[in-house]
């Protein structure tokens, strides 16, 4: 059952059971539709709590005296009057947090037209976005209340037929982000490889084509690398090709790529204990591609698009790979296997190659937890970006500033490529521990044909273990599916 319902009706109708209403930092409330007496019963109110509007900070008043029928008043500041205004997907995910479990009317008449149309929609999928848990494992739900009860907001609004279209594809847009989140958050017994590729394959029903290579597959290709890291798990490894047809017949598509390792031990090359469970979001690259997807099918989204994911496990046993050893890529290159705990670029390698030679697409992005040295440099409030397009960069730091999930661009660069040299084959999987996002993006870069726009996020920092907010309070943000789908509706969708 969904955990919260929306609605939207025009301004004017009597609300029922909560009432939220905006202010700015004058007090006065904005939003169309406020009974007489509200303004001033939210200046004692405010007095009383030294409630000043600020950005997010919502003030409750219980049994509101003179608002006959509503329950509680919900006042949420926006800010400086002023102000740039204010962050609305926040705001949204405020007011789910506060009246969670409740029914409440949102008024939110924000003026004609498509400014006040998409801050509606803001408002609505970060409502959507605070809302989602991951309780699936629990035999006594910490919230059962809320659960039985979901959270229903009803937003009045000027252009109610208008706020309703727009949320279709802010519904899918959700969608899409809480699946990934369910895909990075589900544990690795539960999630091994084959059976990412049949959530994979669920797509389905929203008009994607899903083709899933199998390891016997893989092997006949020749996607060595990626099939190498598998060698040590009892599961066999695959690659799910997802393909949606939005655009013209003739048009090539774009392509993400994604990291799908379902587990990370590190290999032979095994990782300390402590925090090894984390290594289950190591496949949170192919679950945003997997995401995305979903949100673009389900809103028709008119362009094509390949989404590709390689899914693995990386486990040590007498099967696994040696750090020594010397494989043969899909391209032909050869590697140096140095250390199995570098086995993301591995996999990546191999399914970049495949991509750009059998769909030809117009630009590629890859996401991958990839290093560990991207939180180093970054912290969890950027994702590293590595291009070889100004263009394509661009556009993603514009996409990131708008969706709010921001990118960070770091350098490419030859003088980067000695790092990775082998003494054996023609590049070693690890450069050591200086410059370790780099090097890594370095060695992806060898897989990408001369003059192809790519771009490579390392989301090892906000792909999982993700910051508590306004919008997010689940381990997984479902980090890059509102940037890709914000550069894909800026820059590559048909009129
Ligand atoms: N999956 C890890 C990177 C990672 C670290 C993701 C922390 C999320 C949080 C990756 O496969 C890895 O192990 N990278 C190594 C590379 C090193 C051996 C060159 C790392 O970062 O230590
Ligand atoms: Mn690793
Ligand atoms: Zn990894």
């Amino acid at each position: 059952m969904d955990r919260i319902t929306i609605a939207f009706r025009p301004v004017g109708a009597a609300a029922e059971g909560d009432l939220v209403v905006f202010v700015r930092d004058d007090l006065v409330p904005v939003g169309g539709g406020q009974p007489a007496a509200l303004a001033e019963l939210i200046r004692r109110a405010a007095a009383a709590e030294r409630f000043k509007g600020k950005a997010k900070a919502v003030m409750t008043v219980p049994a509101p005296a003179g608002l006959d029928g509503i329950a509680s008043l919900h006042v949420v500041g926006l800010g400086a009057k002023d102000g740039a205004g204010p962050d609305w997907r926040l705001i949204g995910g405020a007011i789910a947090g506060r009246v969670s479990g409740r029914e409440a009317t949102v008024l939110a008449d924000l003026g004609e037209g498509a400014d006040a149309l998409a801050a509606v929609a803001e408002m609505v999928l970060g409502a959507r976005l605070r809302s989602y848990r991951w309780d699936r494992f629990k035999s006594k739900k910490p919230d059962a209340d809320e659960a039985a009860s979901p959270t229903r907001l009803t937003f009045a609004v000027a252009d109610a037929a208008g706020a309703e279209r727009a949320d279709a594809a802010g519904l899918a847009l959700a969608e899409g982000i809480n699946l990934a989140r369910d895909l990075v958050h589900e544990p690795p017994n539960v999630l091994f490889p084959e059976e990412f590729a049949r959530r994979a394959q669920a797509l389905d029903a929203v008009g994607v084509e899903v083709e899933v290579l199998g390891e016997e597959d893989l092997r006949t290709i020749g996607m060595r690398a990626l099939v190498a890291v598998g060698d040590g798990s009892a599961h066999d490894s695959c690659v799910a090709l997802m393909q949606w047809k939005g655009g013209a017949p003739d048009e090539p598509p774009i392509c993400f790529v994604g990291k799908g390792v379902c587990f990370d031990s590190g290999g032979i090359s095994i990782k300390p204990s402590g925090g090894m469970e984390d290594m289950k979001g190591d496949m949170a690259g192919a679950a945003t591609v997997v995401g995305l997807m979903h949100a673009l099918a389900a809103r028709k989204a008119k362009v094509n698009v390949i989404g590709a994911i390689g899914l693995t496990e990386n486990m040590p046993d007498g099967k696994a790979q040696r750090p020594g050893d010397i494989i043969t890529t899909l391209s032909g290159q050869t590697v140096e296997m140095v250390n199995s705990d570098a086995e993301g670029r591995l996999v990546l390698g191999d399914v970049l190659w495949y991509v750009q030679d059998r769909y030809k697409p117009k630009m590629i992005v890859d996401l991958a937890t990839l290093t560990g040295a991207i939180l180093v440099a970054l912290a969890q409030e950027y994702a590293g970006l590595f291009s070889n397009s100004d263009e394509l960069a661009d556009r993603l730091i514009a996409a990131g500033r708008k969706s709010g999930e921001l990118v960070w661009r770091m350098p490419l660069a030859p003088a980067y490529d000695k790092l990775i040299d082998s003494k054996f084959a023609d590049m070693k999987n690890t450069g050591g521990r200086h410059g370790g996002s780099i090097t890594a993006a370095q060695f992806l870069q060898r897989y990408v044909r001369d003059g192809l726009p790519w771009a490579h996020l390392d989301i090892a920092g906000t792909g999982m273990n993700a910051p508590q907010t306004d919008i997010n309070k689940t381990w997984s943000a479902g980090w890059g599916v509102r940037l890709l789908e914000q550069l894909v509706r800026d820059n590559y969708e048909e009129a």
